[in-house]
């Protein structure tokens, strides 16, 4: 779909409008001091199922979400005194925390890719702070490029990849830091390092008194190591047959199109739709304890990070 996208500078006006277009389910590109974020409502999952859309990302991975301060990013995690500690340090700046979702934070699951974690961070740059407080609420940002480009760190980046795809670019000239923040979170109560980035990790361990490790799996040749990591989504307890045309014996029907299930990804074969109900389908699936039948659903566009995630799902463990 082709859209006119507006090319923003950061004066109030222009903030606001860019603020409206994020409340109406739009996706605003940000600056941001480590590179431009593709913003969405971080409550809205159809506009969060758009991020992945128009960046062709071929699949899902659990998102940050962007708050202007610690008070709010309270209100959407679960806080223990390390991770209170760096966001005391180092908040606003370059440092993502993945912490326990606070259960009524209203933050769409596919944001989270189901996960029971959230990655919170709350940028320093002046104009993602005056967007988000224009915004009144928490934005999922990833980097602002196609899947599988380079990051962008200026407003024309931006435009390259994304021009007519999203509604808005606000143009706040080249970010400071240039390479992605630094994501901290915990095992087993210890914290570690989920992705080098802005901030040193020497920088966070002197500042908790306690080296910050790899995370278990980086450990382990035999798991993959890149963020996203097919460990760290959520997998249903339940078996999960694909491409069904009907429920067989006992199994929980997901339909999508024409395949009526006990619940539907999309009647209307809407992928968007689907995108967006895909995490909560799959969870409320699950909760019924019964072995797990999903329609086909086709390949083309957000279908591809749709069947990515499914056959992560079925897959034998
Ligand atoms: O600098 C940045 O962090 C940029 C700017 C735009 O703020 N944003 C960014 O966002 O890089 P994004 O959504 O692309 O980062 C996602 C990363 C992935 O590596 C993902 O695996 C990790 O965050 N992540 C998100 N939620 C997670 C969770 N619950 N558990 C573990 N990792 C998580
Ligand atoms: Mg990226």
């Amino acid at each position: 779909m082709q859209v006119e996208t507006r090319l923003l500078t950061p004066e109030a006006e222009h903030l606001a409008y860019a603020a409206m277009r994020l409340a109406q389910g739009h996706l605003v590109a940000m600056p941001t001091e480590t590179v431009y974020g593709l913003a969405a409502n971080a409550r809205n999952a159809d506009a969060v199922a758009r991020i992945y859309e128009v960046k062709g990302r071929p699949s899902f991975n659990p998102l940050i979400v962007h708050a202007p301060d610690l008070p709010t990013a309270e209100t959407i995690g679960i806080f223990n005194n390390q991770a209170k500690q760096l966001a005391t340090t180092f908040w606003p700046g370059a440092l993502t925390l993945v912490v326990p979702l606070l259960p009524e934070s209203g933050i769409a699951s596919i944001v989270t890719a189901g996960l029971d974690t959230i990655a919170i961070r709350v940028p320093a740059h002046p104009v993602a702070q005056d967007l988000l407080h224009a915004f009144g609420g928490v934005v999922a940002a990833p980097s602002a490029n196609l899947s599988g480009r380079i990051s962008p760190t200026t407003a024309a980046h931006v435009m390259g990849g994304l021009d007519g795809k999203i509604a808005a670019v606000i143009d706040a000239g080249p970010c400071e830091v240039g390479v992605e923040s630094t994501i901290i979170g915990w095992q087993a109560g210890r914290p570690v390092l989920l992705r080098p980035g802005g901030i040193p990790i020497e920088a966070i361990s002197d500042s908790l008194g306690q080296a910050v490790t790899l995370p278990a799996a980086n450990m382990d040749p035999s798991r993959p190591a890149a963020p996203g990591m097919l460990s760290s989504h959520y997998a249903p307890q339940a078996s999960v047959r694909l491409n069904a045309k009907a429920a067989e014996d006992g199994e929980f029907l997901i339909g999508f199109g024409a395949v009526t299930g006990d619940i539907t990804l999309s009647a209307t074969g809407d992928m968007v739709e689907a995108a967006a109900k895909l995490f909560d389908t799959l969870h409320r699936a699950d909760e019924t304890g019964r072995p797990i039948a999903i329609a086909a659903v086709p390949s083309n566009g957000l279908g591809r990070a749709i069947n990515d995630r499914l056959r992560r799902a079925a897959a034998p463990r």
